[in-house]
This record gives C-alpha cells, structure tokens and sequence, in this order.
C-alpha cells in the first residue's frame, strides 16, 4: 500500500443482518471502534437495514454506507428491485457494482455491471466495481483476460470524470467464503494487473483497489502489506464486531 493514502476498511454484509441485527453491530462497534481520520470505513448492509444502520450510526459519520447492488433501470415496473437514486435519497453514498455473487446467481453480465455503474455515478453515488477470476479462469490462465475484460466493459462506457469516480475490488471467486486466501504476491499480482488496465483506459494510477476473499484478522497484515492493496472488502469476518475492529485497526 502507499503510505501516504489511508487504507479503507469495507464490509460486505450480503443477506446477513436485518435492520435490528444491524443497529446492534452499529452499537456494539462504535464501542469498539473510535472514529480516526486515518482509515475509511463503509458498510454495505442489506437494503431493508439502511435506514437502521443510519438511524443507529447517527453522530459517526466515519461509519459510511453503501448498498450492494442497484438495478440498472432509472426506475420502472422492477419488482424487488431498487435504484440508484432512490438509495442516494436514503442517505447511501457508495454502491457496489458486479459483485461476483451477482454475476452468479443473478446474471449480470458485463454490459449489465456497465450500466449500473452509470446509475451509481448518475445517482452522485460511488461506484465500488467488483472483479476477479474463478479458479477455472485462473487455472486456465486466464486471470489478465478477464480483468481486462471486466474493467474494459464498464471504462469504456465513462468519460474521464465518470472513471476517475471509480473504486475497485478484487476479489478472486475462489477465495470467497472459501476459506482459501489469495497470498499477498497472488494479490499484488492481479493488483497490478488491475492497475494497468484501469490506467490504459484513462483512469488514474493512484486508483483505490481493494482485496476481498476470506479476509480475516488473522490474514490481514500480510494482505495488506501486498504492493498496490489499498485496503479490503470483507464478506464473512465482517458479521463479528471485534473480529471486524480488529481488521480495521490493522496497518497502522
Ligand atoms: P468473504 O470475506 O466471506 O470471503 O467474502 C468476500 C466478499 O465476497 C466480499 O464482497
């Protein structure tokens, strides 16, 4: 990591944690956590516990928040769904994107990840933009074809201001909820990888790329003294408020 850049500390709470399992994490980790003006903390709760979280994490604006996901429609007959500005209006200001788990199960493909990113920076919302390989991808040896492709899909679609609105991060698909981490060489690898092809396409070389897979306290220094980490996004590790403060405490 550079030095002179604080590290951000995300976490990815998936379909954990409704609004009452959220406001107890908020208090329990506001205990544990004091606000510090050297790192960056963002939670992405489930979308039904956004208004609990913000309610609970009242007077600790350190303590951001996102969604993990938007639909790529302004708005519209989407049953289940919720757009970008309607997570703005509730008081959200980062969005994940592309999120392997959504490509998955719900078919986003890479035009699809594109335009949710411009409802995201339409919306005056950041853009969190997931990428990674599955191991089939790697061991085919197709790691730098697929990043590329990824962040070539969604760059394309940008003007300089919309890229430079950008965060990333890299999450292998073989390392989450897997147990199985990427060792900080793996990671500065495909760092490195996704540093170039943002900067080929216009962005900038200082852009935030975190790492995400089975990051835990126990793996956290190593992951982020890897080369070009500049902080984390954590699934599972994310649900325990210590283990969680431990994490974000980490580096420093
Ligand atoms: P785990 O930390 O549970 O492996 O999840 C990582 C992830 O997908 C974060 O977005």
């Amino acid at each position: 990591m550079n030095d002179s850049r604080r590290p951000m500390f995300a976490a990815n709470w998936k379909m954990h944690m409704g609004p009452r399992g959220a406001s107890e994490f908020v208090a329990a980790f506001a205990e544990l956590y004091a606000p510090r003006d050297d790192a960056r903390i963002v939670f992405f709760p489930p979308s039904i516990s956004v208004a609990a979280f913000r309610d609970a994490s009242e007077g600790r604006p350190d303590l951001e928040l996102g969604v993990q996901d938007v639909h790529e429609a302004v708005s519209g007959a989407h049953t289940g769904a919720v757009s970008a500005a309607m997570a703005k209006e509730a008081g959200v200001g980062w969005a994940l994107a592309g999120h392997s788990e959504r490509r998955r199960e719900f078919g986003d493909d890479d035009a699809t990840v594109a335009t949710k990113v411009n409802r995201i920076l339409e919306s005056d919302t950041r853009p969190l933009l997931c990428v990674g390989e599955t191991l089939e991808e790697r061991e085919a040896g197709q790691l730098e074809t697929v990043l590329s492709r990824q962040i070539k899909a969604v760059l394309d679609t940008l003007d300089g201001h919309g890229i430079a609105g950008l965060t990333y991060a890299y999450e292998p698909v073989w390392a989450i909820g897997t147990g199985r981490t990427a060792s900080a060489d793996d990671a500065a690898a495909a760092h490195a990888v996704v540093r170039r092809e943002i900067e080929m396409r216009g962005g900038p070389a200082d852009a935030v790329i975190l790492y995400g897979g089975s990051v835990k306290p126990a793996n956290i220094d190593e992951l982020l003294s890897a080369h070009g980490v500049d902080g984390v996004l954590v699934g599972g590790a994310s649900l325990d408020p210590e283990g969680f403060a431990a994490i974000c405490s980490a580096g420093r």
